[in-house]
């Protein structure tokens, strides 16, 4: 069942520079450092900068006027010109990007270390970072929950917590041959762009504004910052020409900024630049949700998993923010590859005084895998077999029965790969081998042991908010027949706008330099949904396409009557219009004859996704369009008496359906593996008893650096092809390589437990920083 039709029928014709290994269309502007960011535009006369007071209590009342903060005193610092509090919000005073629960200058209570408290507005920007460091606030401290084993004590929830039952996972645990219960967690993790969070917020004439504000979301920002001021969505204008990096952190935390430093601009009536230094960023901001998880499951002695029943729970913070789809991407995630007959799955979204968790890369997904694997990993030491072979035996796979292809939400997985990815980085690596040469090598060494892991992956593509799956786009042709494409997606790296440049040039047949992808602008494309959930490309690719396509439509008469053949002869290539003939009319030639026909030249696109529809309720339906598959072997060594580690080797196989650009693509697979081995063994957020995070700059965060990447390191694009019909049949490649790092922790996990081998369940949790695998190794020794 489900074999998809011949991929033949199904490929969409590339033009000639689809499938190219184009550079980045910044690349050179990067390098040169010729690519504006937002803190590069010039600045207009007049500039003022903003800094932001922040609460040093977890939890507390504000007290006394002006929202408990001493304004005179910090108008008399030196070149502070204005302070704002909630209490100068004409609007709303909201940045909670679903449900509106989060004020973004805190009105009578704070609720975390770092929670924006006032706006300080200066002369010059150290004036007014001076200045906030000065700041009194009258705070009555009130009890503080930090913790997700403290939350879940006291029941302490942002919302009410979710389940998923399929089949009887009680009645399947308690029949099963071998039972094991246990209990492990994840880390949180900083998104760590590059470029921190920054707006400059212009006002404009009648009371408009606009913002340049680093967003993977500028609709939001300007329906936000609209309602804050109590101006129409039409008077405030988002711009963003690209970001440094964002990995999740700028799809709602971006308001935050953007929104405090338009209520500035529009109160003075002057611009004001607010540009958070990086611990500010990382004090103020929401981070990837750490999770535990708590499993008992029931398999036979081949390793199948006859029934599982798992407890997640997330540490949320103190607001809902993306917490609700974050959570239910982990529960829909927690089958990962494997087909799980008997499931009860329930996910607790913990309310915790800390920054409120937002997006980040894979937004949830890894977290709910990251629960399976180890389950599977566990299985295997119990019954002293490879993982791999526990793997495989409980993959998805195609069968007489359509419930082997079905997961745990009721969607049939239509374009299933994950066991022939499996198995191709399995040859690849020389996975059995190795492990036998590993085994080998351990017996003869005390101090250092190596360990090999084998994950996959699958990962669904769409936002789980069915309405979020839409796009629109503009093109417009100039009549020298150079073309401006707009679409809603943004540029955080990712090479979405070098993607979207070489489809709109295939689809009109013209050459990369006639097109320009122009900086998103909320005027030219509106309503647009966040750059997330790795669908920029399927989303805006297809909005733009569908504009192409009206456009080309328009042009065709135009080219037939100067070919001087018919509409349905003419074809659009090598930058012009040609005739069965051989004629050939160039572009430019084409776009200026049909304006002087008077023919439109300017057409906006289109796009939803067809076929999804699901409950976010009942966690039940068609969540995913399609599915991307990946899978990963990694090999470490570790020093068992430092807990120090390398990364050996890592082989990938990953599947981006037919790649429109596999050097972006490998890009984005490097990336992502490597984001994802910090997320699991370096990156580590680190609390004091008040709930203050400790690591809040780079000298005590540790995310991966180029040293970090292993030198053996062997990235394979899988060759297939989306069978939905997506530009050009891509699959997304945002974020699905992330989770190809979870073989890197098995890996560890696997040397580990070569220091003791039997010795039952290795103690080792995410991060699995150096420290923990000193003392899991010491744990098992005794
Ligand atoms: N790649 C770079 N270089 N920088 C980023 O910020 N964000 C990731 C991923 N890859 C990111 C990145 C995340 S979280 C997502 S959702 C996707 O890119 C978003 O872009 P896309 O939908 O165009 O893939
Ligand atoms: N993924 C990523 N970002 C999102 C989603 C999602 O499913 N929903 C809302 N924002
Ligand atoms: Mo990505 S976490 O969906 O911005």
């Amino acid at each position: 069942m489900n074999a998809p039709q011949s991929l033949h029928t199904l490929l969409q014709p590339g033009g000639a520079l689809s499938g190219q290994e184009l550079p980045h269309e910044s690349a050179v502007l990067h390098v040169t450092g010729e690519a504006a960011f937002t803190d590069d535009l010039p600045e207009l006369r007049g500039t003022l900068y903003a800094a932001l007071v922040t609460s040093p209590v977890a939890h507390g009342r504000l007290v006394g006027p002006h929202n408990g903060v001493d304004k005179a005193a910090l108008l008399r610092e030196h070149g502070v010109v204005a302070v704002f509090t909630a209490e100068d919000i004409p609007g709303e005073n909201n940045c909670g990007p679903i449900v509106h629960d989060d004020p973004f200058l805190a009105p009578d209570e704070v609720n975390y270390i770092g929670q924006v408290v006032a706006v300080v507005v200066a002369r010059e920007m150290v004036y007014a970072r001076e200045a906030v460091k000065k700041a009194r606030l009258r705070i009555e401290p009130l009890p503080a929950i930090l913790t997700i084993e403290d939350a879940l004590a006291a029941e302490s929830w942002v919302m009410p917590s979710k389940r998923i039952q399929r089949g009887d996972a009680a009645a399947a645990l308690d029949a099963a041959p071998h039972r094991l219960k246990g209990s492990t967690r994840t880390g949180q993790q900083e998104q760590f762009y590059l470029e921190g969070h920054i707006t400059y917020a212009v006002p404009r004439e009648d009371g408009q504004l606009t913002l340049y504000s680093s967003t993977q979301h500028p609709e939001g920002n300007q329906k936000e910052a609209a309602a804050a001021l109590n101006l129409q969505t039409k008077d405030v204008e988002v711009i963003c020409r690209r970001m440094g990096g964002a990995f999740g952190g700028k799809e709602g935390n971006a308001s935050i900024f953007s929104q405090s430093a338009a209520l500035a601009a529009h109160l003075l009536k002057k611009p004001v630049k607010l540009r958070v230094n990086r611990d500010d960023d990382m004090m103020i901001t929401g981070k990837r949700h750490d999770f535990r998880v708590d499993y008992d499951v029931g398999f036979d002695d081949a390793g199948r998993i006859l029934g599982l029943d798992v407890m997640l729970a997330s540490r949320c913070g103190y607001s809902m923010d993306y917490s609700g789809p974050v959570n239910d991407r982990a529960l829909l995630h927690i089958d990962n590859c494997y087909h799980l007959p008997n499931l009860s799955v329930v996910g607790h979204r913990c309310r915790t005084h800390t920054q409120s968790s937002t997006a980040f890369r894979g937004f949830g997904g890894p977290q709910g895998m990251f629960g399976i694997e180890t389950v599977i990993d566990e299985v295997a030491r119990h019954l002293g077999k490879d993982p791999l072979d526990v793997r495989l035996a409980n993959l998805y796979r195609a069968s007489d029965d359509p419930d082997t292809l079905t997961t745990q939400y009721g969607q049939q997985i239509e374009d299933w790969v994950g066991d022939q990815v499996l198995a191709e980085v399995e040859a690849r690596a020389g996975y059995r081998a190795r492990r036998a040469e590993i085994a080998q090598w351990n017996a003869g060494h005390t101090g250092r042991k190596r360990g090999i892991a084998i994950t996959p992956l699958k990962f669904g593509i769409s936002f789980t908010a069915t309405l979020l799956n839409q796009a629109g786009a503009l093109v417009n042709i100039f009549n020298d027949g150079s073309v401006a494409v707009n679409h809603g997606g943004t540029e955080m790296g990712q090479g979405l706008n070098t993607k979207i440049a070489q489809l709109t040039a295939d689809e009109l047949g013209l050459a990369m330099a006639r097109v320009r992808v122009t900086a998103t602008d909320t005027m030219k494309v509106p309503n647009a949904s966040a750059t997330a959930a790795s669908s920029g490309f399927d989303l805006n690719g297809a909005a733009v396409r569908e504009a192409c396509r009206q456009l080309r439509e328009r042009l065709l008469p135009v080219a037939a009557t100067e070919l001087g053949c018919s509409a349905a002869q003419v074809t659009f290539a090598d930058d012009a219009a040609h005739g069965p003939e051989g004629q050939r009319l160039p572009f430019a030639t084409l776009a200026s004859k049909a304006w002087a026909a008077r023919v439109g030249l300017s057409q906006t696109g289109y796009y939803r996704t067809p076929e999804i529809g699901y409950d976010p309720a009942k966690l039940f339906g068609r969540a995913f369009y399609y599915y991307c598959y990946g899978a990963a072997v990694s090999e470490v060594e570790i020093d068992t008496l430092t807990g120090e580690w390398w990364l050996t080797r890592a082989d990938i196989v990953h599947d981006v359906g037919r790649s429109i650009n596999p050097a972006l693509d490998r890009g984005q697979v490097e990336g992502g593996y490597i984001q994802g081995m910090g997320w699991l063994t370096m990156e580590e957020c680190l609390w004091d008893t008040k709930g203050r995070l400790l690591t809040h700059g780079p000298s005590t965060y540790k995310i991966p650096v180029a040293s970090d990447v292993p030198e053996a390191f062997h990235v394979h694009l899988f060759d297939g092809a989306n069978v939905k019909p997506t530009p050009y049949n891509t699959k997304a490649t945002g974020e699905p390589p992330l989770m190809l790092a979870l073989s890197v922790f098995f890996a560890l996990k696997d040397a580990v437990g070569a220091v003791a081998p039997g010795a039952g369940p290795v103690p080792l949790v995410a991060p699995a920083t150096p420290e923990r695998i000193l003392l899991a190794a010491r744990a098992l020794r005794a």
